[in-house]
């Protein structure tokens, strides 16, 4: 048994297979010993979830990062319906016809069309409103009582961003973030299924009237611009343009969110940390990779499937069997990163090690604007709340329970901005 083993009651590989595979709720909370188990002792292992499916879960770095840009593992899930199907039913379907769930052509073809229309200039244009917004979420924020940090500020921020990107109107936004909601948390059951069905059916009933209205009144959002896009060059039809707005929109506001708020609890509960950071500004944007790396907000990378028979590491995956590659495991492989249960905002190199932002082609389209939203946020929160503290134990922070582990990111986070003037102080 490896040290971080004895610590956590795991007595087996066995034990460690299971609970990946089950999602059950002490792994949930913390992923890191099981991972650690099974980099050490079943690198490539065959998991058998709650959904169903035969899964088979990579969890050392360098295979980790030799399966992104595998082209024996697609991307492509029609290839892979069935399995598709018997996991989320058969409502993801239409949602899913975008350059995340696609190969070569298809998916070069998309993400150079995104790319038109999701510039750098785009981006760098955000950086006022993103300041202004920031600000104003934390206007709102009580300075006498706890704060849920994820509700009042870490979600509505990025939503309000990508959603003034895309060009969603106000009054619009929380229908939409309701039912991002009911994807990311869907679980296997039949009612499961069912909240999952309708939920994806009003996202793409929305996103069809959206379309039809910017088509009908142009517009500089980036909805105007892909529509500019598709109709001048032909190259991308409606249901793509459907999709592509669906996955920039979930996508763009859950990751950054649970980011925001893994990177606020790891900084309150590493002050050292926090310090050098509050001293040398400069050093954030390492502290934030740092951040993408120790605790990131995508657990998994999305599912892929293999194309034919590949082995790795004396293990066969199967042709047509899904894999998983845990990214917040090959994160922290010491074959890769020096100490890497440590928490350092100083590790150099981080950036372009990590794969939290993923790597190969389907590398994360967004990681500029994250990391924008990141840096304002950040600075914002902690230049205007330097004493600003956790409202619970650190160790009764709720992790997301979800079973099946996409994200890795907190149900809450209770903070005091100000315990100077919390009530009763
Ligand atoms: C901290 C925040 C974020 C994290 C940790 C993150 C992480 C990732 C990861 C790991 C992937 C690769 C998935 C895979 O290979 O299976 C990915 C892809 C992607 N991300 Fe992000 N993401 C973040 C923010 C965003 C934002 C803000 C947007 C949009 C505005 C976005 C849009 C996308 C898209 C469209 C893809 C698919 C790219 C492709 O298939 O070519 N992400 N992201």
């Amino acid at each position: 048994m490896t040290q971080l083993d004895e610590r956590d009651g795991l007595e087996s590989t066995e034990q460690a297979v299971a609970a990946a595979s089950r999602g059950a709720a002490p792994y949930r909370a913390n992923p890191y010993p099981v991972y650690a188990c099974l980099r050490e002792s079943a690198p490539v292992c065959r998991l058998s979830p709650p959904h169903g499916v035969e899964t088979y879960l990579i969890t050392r770095y360098d295979d980790a990062k030799a399966a992104l840009t595998d082209p024996r593992i697609s991307k492509d899930m029609y290839e892979a319906i069935d399995q598709y199907h018997t996991i989320f039913g058969d409502s993801s379907i239409a949602l899913d016809d975008n350059m995340l769930f696609s190969d070569p052509p298809k998916h070069t073809r998309l993400r150079r069309i995104i790319n038109s229309a999701f510039t750098p200039r785009r981006i760098e244009s955000l950086r006022p409103r993103i300041q202004k917004i920031s600000d104003e979420l934390l206007d709102g924020c009580s300075t006498r009582e706890p704060v849920d940090l994820l509700e009042k500020f870490a979600f509505p921020l990025p939503l309000i961003v990508i959603c003034e990107l895309l060009g969603i109107p106000e009054d619009e936004r929380s229908d939409v973030q309701k039912w991002c909601a009911v994807v990311a948390r869907t679980g296997f059951s039949k009612q499961d299924k069912e909240r999952l069905a309708v939920a994806e059916g009003a996202l793409r009933d929305y996103f069809a009237e959206l379309i039809a209205r910017k088509r009908k009144t142009p517009s500089d959002d980036l909805v105007g611009a892909l529509i500019r896009t598709q109709d001048e060059q032909g190259a991308m039809n409606d249901g793509e343009l459907l999709s592509t707005l669906w996955v920039l929109s979930f996508a763009g506001h859950k990751t950054t969110a649970y980011l925001i708020g893994n990177a606020v609890l790891n900084l309150l509960t590493h002050r050292d940390q926090l310090r050098q950071v509050l001293t040398d500004p400069d050093l954030l944007a390492n502290a934030i990779e740092e951040i993408i790396r120790y605790e990131g907000s995508v657990e998994n990378a999305t599912f892929r499937h293999a194309l034919e028979d590949i082995t790795i590491r004396g293990t066969t995956i199967p042709k047509g069997a899904l894999v998983q590659i845990a990214v917040a495991s090959a994160n922290r492989d010491p074959e890769k990163f020096e100490c890497p249960d440590n928490f350092d905002v100083r590790r150099p190199g981080v950036q372009s090690a990590h794969l939290g932002f993923g790597s190969g082609p389907h590398y994360c389209l967004g990681a500029p604007l994250a990391r924008m939203e990141m840096q304002l946020a950040l600075t914002t929160l902690f230049t205007r709340f330097p004493a600003i503290d956790l409202a619970i134990p650190a160790q009764e922070a709720e992790w997301l329970k979800v079973p099946f582990p996409a994200f890795r990111g907190l149900e809450k986070l209770p903070v005091a901005l100000d315990p100077s003037r919390r009530l009763g102080n």
